[in-house]
């Protein structure tokens, strides 16, 4: 089997197809990361695009077979747009009753995760590369997953750029229908107007409920990352907002 590359971008971004929320990058992934993906990626990872390198698993109706994914029937957690992993590493070692499917579009961030799970002995973690939507429309049946998490998404600053913003009614619609009815779906950001966003577009959805009054508290079991670091750095307030499928 070969290994992945950046390459699969060329194909998300055809005309006709949806808009990449993310950026296109290259990045050399030196040593640890090379070797990371030589040997860990047939076990903890897959990609989206291209099944000559290493597809999903799937059932006979064409959905994401999590049993043969993880060896085992538990909630699951999805986090799109994982970056170099660390809040994923640290929130499934802290959660070892559910599986975390992380979702990353950037080469650099999957292999780092494959490193800190292949560190910390990790079994609850498998890592996918590419558009998280795109495996999400065609790939993950609806009403299952436990949990979705969008920390720190792109923020697309320029008012030109917001339709490409990760959080926005069409998305949330399509991960709302994932989630199971009591499932929840948690986003974060340190941009502010994106915060307004996220709670206007998070609460009008019929079918979710806010489980705070307005944004939720801080919570402690999301570690900081270095993309909140950043904002944190630049005098940014974070942001969380907390909803729970209702029906
Ligand atoms: C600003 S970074 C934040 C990363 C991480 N969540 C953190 O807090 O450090 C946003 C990440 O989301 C990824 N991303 C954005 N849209 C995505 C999508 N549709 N599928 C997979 N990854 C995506 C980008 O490649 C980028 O690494």
């Amino acid at each position: 089997m070969s290994l992945p590359s950046d390459a699969f971008r060329h194909v998300a971004s055809r005309p006709h197809e949806p808009l990449r929320t993310f950026h296109p990058r290259r990045a050399t992934l030196g040593r640890d990361r090379e070797h990371a993906l030589a040997h860990l990626w047939p076990r903890f990872g897959f990609s989206v695009h291209d099944d000559a390198l290493g597809g999903a698993p799937t059932t006979p109706y064409g959905t994401l077979d999590t049993r043969a994914l993880f060896g085992r029937d538990a909630p699951l957690v999805l986090e799109i747009g994982s970056g170099m992993g660390e809040t994923t590493a640290a929130m499934a070692a802290a959660d070892p009753a559910r599986d975390y499917l992380a979702v990353e579009a950037h080469l650099p961030g999957v292999a780092n995760l494959l490193v800190l799970l292949d560190r910390a002995g990790l079994t609850n973690v498998r890592v996918a590369h590419g558009d998280a939507l795109d495996l999400v429309r065609r790939r993950v049946a609806e009403g299952t997953l436990d949990a979705v998490h969008v920390f720190f998404p792109d923020p697309w600053p320029k008012a030109r750029h917001h339709k490409r913003r990760l959080v926005q009614p069409a998305h949330v619609a399509l991960l709302r229908s994932r989630l199971r009815v009591g499932g929840t779906l948690h986003c974060a950001t340190d941009w502010a107007d994106y915060a307004e966003q996220m709670l206007d577009v998070l609460t009008a959805d019929p079918a979710l409920e806010n489980t705070a009054d307005g944004f939720a508290p801080r919570p402690a079991h999301r570690p900081v990352t270095k993309f909140e670091q950043r904002g944190l750095d630049l005098g940014h307030t974070v942001h969380d907002v907390v909803v729970r499928r209702v029906r």
